[in-house]
């Protein structure tokens, strides 16, 4: 199992109700995840998504995926979270929307769900597990809160490669991430907790070619906007966050892993 580093809910809290929350989703969309409304659909496709389904995002952060969702599959979502700027943006938003007939989100941590057993027809998570410091007890809960039969479908930040300690330890800093798991160390943490592998892909090459228009974003098209709302300092932390990822992306060191499993 790759190291854990010191980053703790709390940690990731102040990312998500501070200028981080703002800056993802300046940088990546609504949708904060790699591969925006393309990446969702995918998802949707391989979980086999049908109207009246009823599904579990996990760290919805500001809902856009339950609203895509919700609205293009007609799915009843709720989404789970633990940052309070998150959820009352999500709500309001989906408000905003007139989704909020299918829509409700909840407070609440992804190792310990305020959920009972076999409630959803699918778990559903989108590049935010890389925040969770224990992947078993997520794993765990994804179980127990599945309907017998019923799918996981998430992707998630993983470790693709060999990456020097150093390094890794940067871009952990960089993003308040306790720990990744390996694209085989995942797989291993779903079967632990039950689930039966359907499908797994390393998408690195798709992540990397994310980063190569988030860096075109953050140093160009957002600069002036960056600088004004928060600052050079803010700047000079993104663009090397950026550069970073890309570059450890394109080595194949870094990238994003794509998971359909069966309860
Ligand atoms: C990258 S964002 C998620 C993006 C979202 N899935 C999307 O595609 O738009 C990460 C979110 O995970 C949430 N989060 C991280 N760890 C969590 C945990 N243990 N329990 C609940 N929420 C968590 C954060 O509050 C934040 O809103």
């Amino acid at each position: 199992m790759p190291k854990r580093y010191d980053y703790t809910m709390k940690d990731v809290q102040e990312v998500y109700d501070g200028p981080g929350g703002l800056l993802w989703e300046a940088v990546m969309s609504e949708q904060i995840h790699s591969g925006r409304e393309e990446a969702t659909d995918a998802l949707a496709m391989a979980v086999g998504l049908k109207p009246g389904m009823h599904v579990l995002d996990v760290c919805s952060a500001l809902g856009a995926p339950a609203r895509h969702i919700a609205k293009k599959y007609r799915v009843k979502v709720t989404g789970l979270d633990f940052t309070k700027t998150m959820l009352e943006k999500a709500i309001q938003r989906t408000k905003d929307a007139g989704l909020d007939n299918l829509i409700t989100f909840v407070e609440g941590n992804a190792m310990d769900m305020p959920f009972k057993k076999d409630t959803f027809d699918i778990v559903w998570g989108q590049d935010a597990w890389c925040y969770v410091t224990d992947k078993y007890l997520l794993a765990r809960e994804c179980f127990r809160v599945l309907k017998p039969g019923g799918k996981l479908g998430f992707t998630d930040w993983i470790i693709t490669g060999e990456v020097e300690e150093d390094l890794l330890a940067k871009l952990y800093e960089s993003m308040s991430f306790p720990h990744m798991e390996t694209f085989q160390g995942w797989q291993e943490a779903l079967k632990k907790a039950g689930f039966k592998i359907l499908d797994a892909k390393d998408q690195t090459e798709d992540y990397a070619k994310c980063f190569d228009a988030y860096k075109q974003k953050v140093e160009v098209e957002l600069k002036p906007t960056i600088i004004e709302n928060f600052g050079e300092e803010l700047f000079g932390f993104a663009t090397n966050l950026v550069n970073m990822w890309r570059d450890a992306a394109h080595a194949h060191k870094v990238g994003r892993g794509f998971y359909i499993a069966q309860k």
